[in-house]
């Protein structure tokens, strides 16, 4: 079945604007976004950028604004779109380096921004640090998040505030900050109450809507700001 794929389209080198250029690629509906990008860039446009690698929304690389909605283009059928007509852009909020490639520094900056690694000067154990169930279960559902900054690019405060740190940093402080066998929370709880920090979310909830792993981010900002009340 031939479907009419339009991509934004952006050489710095060549073009002065964004522009859109449509294809028409013969796929079938079971097949993913990601495979109809890889046929135009393999048949007709070996031009085209974009940024892939797992190819099986591990590695969080190809997530861009498709059919309007932030998707990872390796998790999306093309039945899915509910569409005949396939229109794929970068994620929204961002520079364009090429094509569907974004510049990603500001959101790498924000993410090392809260210390997302964890922080414990005790001796290690032999094997390694252990916490309980429960302590896990706290930290469980942030832990899924594979950085694809689809959250952040469907943010209201993210595209009118640069500095705003956004829901995927945010999420990775909660990520430490609730981890039973860090001892670096408080520090980490006074950088996101910061001017640019979680009280600049107000719980649009596009965030939610735009993970591809089902992450319900603004609760844990929501748990942040709770957390941050007894600072
Ligand atoms: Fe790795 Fe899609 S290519 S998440």
């Amino acid at each position: 079945m031939e479907y009419p794929v339009v991509i934004l389209r952006f050489d710095p080198e060549k073009d002065a604007h964004p522009h859109y250029q449509e294809f028409i690629v013969d796929t079938a509906p079971h097949e993913r976004v990601l495979d109809v990008l890889l046929k135009i860039k393999s048949e007709q446009d070996s031009t085209l950028g974009l940024r892939k690698s797992c190819g099986h929304g591990v590695c969080g690389s190809d997530a861009m604004l498709i059919n309007g909605e932030n998707r990872l283009a390796c998790s999306t059928l093309v039945r899915d779109l509910k569409s005949n007509r396939i229109k794929v852009e970068p994620l929204p909020g961002a520079s364009i380096v090429k094509d569907l490639i974004i510049d990603t520094d500001a959101f790498w900056t924000k993410y090392q921004e809260v210390m997302p690694y964890l922080v414990n000067d005790e001796a290690p154990p032999d094997r390694e640090r252990l916490q309980r169930p429960e302590e896990h279960e706290m930290i469980e559902e942030s832990t899924r998040c594979i950085l694809c900054g689809a959250c952040s690019h469907a943010c209201p405060t993210s595209w009118a505030n640069d500095s705003y740190l956004g829901p995927a940093a945010l999420l990775k402080a909660y990520r430490f900050i609730f981890d039973s066998r860090d001892h670096a929370d408080q520090e980490r709880l006074r950088k996101v109450t910061s001017d640019h920090g979680i009280w600049k979310c107000y719980t649009a909830y596009n965030c939610v809507e735009a993970c591809p792993k089902d992450i319900d981010i603004t609760w844990h900002i929501t748990r942040l700001k709770k957390a941050s009340l007894g600072l």
